[in-house]
């Protein structure tokens, strides 16, 4: 079986070709980064339009790269939600209106469950149960998964996102939007010890997240030892250990939910998955915690990371297998809790 995937959640327009045989024939990604750079963040309209614009021409390289026509497809996965509403109903509108016209059967796929599998697109693919560690910009999550679309949600975020924390705490030190991957690059010439940031939550039973505070104590550091009378030599080391220690922090913080999480579990295979997933120190952290625990680390390669269509497409044909089509009502829903999925 094959599927075209679409991804429009977010500012990333990505579209893949999935076939359970071969695996994946073509994917392409767009990403409206630069669209959004002037103005610090995701402007949502200027996304959506950027979407309307690039989904149909990507569709049409992805199916040339793969050197295949509508009628060699037997399905069409689209990202149905959470994310930005408009952005989602461009996808939706694209690719409920052409498994329409193709004759095709409809998929909509939840974003969380596209990264979440993500790692089964690799050649050593996680076997379940698993606990997942979602990092991304809108979501952090630890999730129990048990199989496809049975998903217990063992703790979460009740504040910033992992890669919301990254962005916020990059563009205070002045680093352009999304500035996670410029903030981890800058942190690998940060001196260790310089600055300890605190462990959010990790005082704390329970395995939910909290990183607005370390923001806001990352914030006052920036404001009191980022200066005028510093040498530009200086003030790039400081920045440097500034973000060193906000990361470290960051990442010790998940390390310890995840260990707890796994020992809450019983478990010991651990999947991580979304945009910060890609941050690797996180992965050299993790690996560490999983070899002491006996057990073994899963996650994407770094492009499958973030978002993509590859993901979208990989789970829209686990979910066409299980008779997963939809009508023609189903709506985009920028709110999606990922526990409410049928199980496959
Ligand atoms: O999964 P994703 O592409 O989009 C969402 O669904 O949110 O994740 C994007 C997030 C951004 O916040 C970005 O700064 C962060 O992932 N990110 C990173 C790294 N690469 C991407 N954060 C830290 N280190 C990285 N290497
Ligand atoms: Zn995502």
């Amino acid at each position: 079986m094959r599927i075209l995937g679409i991804e429009t959640s977010c500012d990333e327009t990505g579209i893949a070709i999935y076939d359970d045989e071969l695996g994946i024939m073509a994917h392409s990604l767009y990403s409206q980064i630069a669209v959004h750079a002037d103005y610090g963040g995701v402007v949502p309209e200027l996304a959506s339009r950027d979407h309307v614009r690039k989904t149909i021409p990507l569709i049409k390289e992805v199916l040339t790269a793969a050197n295949l026509t509508p009628q060699d497809l037997d399905g069409v996965a689209y990202t149905a939600g959470p994310g930005l509403v408009g952005a989602l109903l461009v996808g939706c509108s694209i690719g409920r209106s052409l498994a329409y016209g193709w004759n095709l059967p409809a998929v909509p796929v939840h974003h969380m469950e596209g990264h979440l599998l993500a790692p089964m697109l690799e050649d050593n693919p996680p076997e379940f149960p698993f606990v997942a560690l979602l990092v991304s910009g809108g979501h952090t999550m630890l999730v129990r998964v048990d199989a496809i679309g049975q998903y217990q949600i063992l703790g979460e975020s009740v504040d910033d996102a992992a890669g919301e924390a990254f962005d916020k705490t990059a563009k205070l030190l002045g680093l352009d939007y999304p500035g996670g991957p410029v903030l981890a690059k800058m942190a690998e010439s940060g001196i260790a010890g310089r600055f300890k940031f605190p462990r959010p939550m990790t005082n704390k039973p329970g395995l939910d997240f909290s990183f607005s505070g370390l923001k806001t104590a990352t914030a006052i550091t920036i404001k009191k030892e980022i200066t005028e009378q510093l040498t530009p030599t200086e003030k790039a080391q400081t920045q440097a250990d500034i973000a060193y220690a906000f990361q470290d922090a960051v990442i010790d913080t998940i390390a310890i939910k995840c260990r707890r999480a796994l020992e809450y579990t019983g478990l010991n295979r651990l999947v991580i998955a979304g945009g910060v997933s890609a941050n690797t120190e996180l992965r050299v952290k993790l690996k560490q915690v999983m070899d002491k625990l006996n057990g073994e680390v899963f996650y994407p390669r770094a492009e499958f990371c973030t978002d993509n269509g590859a993901m979208i497409a990989y789970a829209g044909l686990q979910r066409l297998k299980a008779g997963g089509q939809n009508d023609l009502t189903f709506k985009a829903k920028p709110r999606w809790p990922l526990d409410t999925l049928e199980t496959v």
